[in-house]
């Protein structure tokens, strides 16, 4: 089979890369390595063919995809700080880059997977939440809320294509994914964690730290995205993938100091001061994922001491190189 991976030179997609080189399909990864980088994908570089443009090029996409058997739809603008500070350039992308993919696959009726993410719940402080649950999203003009709103428009267009014209798609809402390549100044709380505690840099917990989240291994993710990939129950579906696994951020924070073995201390950072003004964040966010273990039989299997290692295992490999 040959992938296209939109987003492929990113964290997720760099990870799906190695996992469909490794069971000896072809890759074409398009990106514009905004927040990607080719070194993410520097253990495959003879096996994938790397594109560097961008999804809202309409011509390039449509080539790609008459090309390709199946697509991977990753590609994305994201991390929180992008978003609050970019949020034209944000929304741009994730909602017409999107149907421009959507538009080239249904051209050629080629089988779609859209990366989805628990932004959709928005405010919903509901535990666990299903692929049911309802959506409570802020005020439309809160930059904060735009990422959510293109997402779920993101599924909306993915499913319409599958109902009224029959494509193939399949959506994953990914929880907060974690693990070696992720990279931190976009707002990304667990790699920014592990930096400051490898470098003896105090650890900023935003807000009271009291927030409840869950982290998946990158590991985890890709092999769920397989599944879901190979499947076709998994058409016209869509699927929460995450670890259910709760603990706070202060309690994240303390785990990172102890697991990496770090003298760092930890220090407390408002919202008004970590973010631009009126942000909103989420206290709760836990995936219920008894649709995908029933469906496809999977399972989170690593656990946050394992993903705490993995990233600083990783770290100090490129600081040796
Ligand atoms: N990591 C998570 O915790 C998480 C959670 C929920 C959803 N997701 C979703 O999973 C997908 C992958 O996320 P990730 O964590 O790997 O992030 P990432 O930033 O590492 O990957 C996104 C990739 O898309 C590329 N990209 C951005 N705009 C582009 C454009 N206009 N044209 C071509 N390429 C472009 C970036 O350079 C990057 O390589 C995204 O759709 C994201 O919304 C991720």
């Amino acid at each position: 089979m040959k992938y296209l991976i939109t987003g492929g030179a990113g964290f997720i997609g760099s990870h799906l890369s190695d996992a469909l080189v490794a069971r000896g399909d072809s890759v074409v990864v398009l990106d514009n390595f905004t927040t990607g980088n080719k070194e993410n994908l520097s253990g495959v570089v003879n096996s994938v063919s790397v594109v560097s443009g961008d999804i809202l090029d309409s011509a390039l996409v449509t080539k790609l995809v008459g090309e390709c058997d199946f697509v991977v739809h990753l590609a994305a603008a994201l991390g929180v700080f992008n978003i609050v500070n970019k949020p034209l350039e944000s929304l741009t992308t994730n909602l017409k880059g999107t149907e421009i993919v959507l538009e080239a696959a249904a051209k050629f009726n080629t089988p779609i997977l859209v990366a989805s993410t628990s932004e959709i719940y928005g405010k919903n402080n509901k535990v666990p939440l299903n692929e049911e649950d309802d959506r409570i999203i802020g005020h439309p003009l809160k930059s904060r809320w735009s990422y959510s709103e293109a997402k779920a428009v993101d599924e909306s267009l993915a499913y319409f294509y599958f109902q009224e014209k029959g494509l193939p798609t399949r959506l994953v809402r990914f929880f907060n994914t974690v693990g070696p390549r992720q990279v931190g100044h976009y707002g990304m709380v667990v790699p920014r964690f592990v930096s400051a505690a490898v470098s003896g840099d105090a650890l900023s917990v935003y807000g009271s730290g009291e927030q409840i989240r869950c982290f998946c291994h990158v590991s985890d993710a890709v092999r769920a995205l397989l599944l879901v990939m190979d499947s076709d129950k998994a058409i016209g579906e869509v699927f929460n993938v995450g670890n259910n696994q709760q603990i706070s951020i202060m309690d994240l924070a303390k785990k990172v100091i102890s697991v990496t073995g770090s003298s760092s201390s930890i220090e407390m950072l408002s919202y008004e001061k970590a973010y631009p003004a009126g942000f909103e964040d989420m206290e709760r966010r836990v995936p219920d994922i008894s649709k995908i273990e029933r469906v496809l039989g999977w399972k989170p299997q690593i656990g946050l001491e394992q993903i705490i290692k993995d990233i600083a295992a990783h770290n100090a490999g490129r600081a040796h190189k």
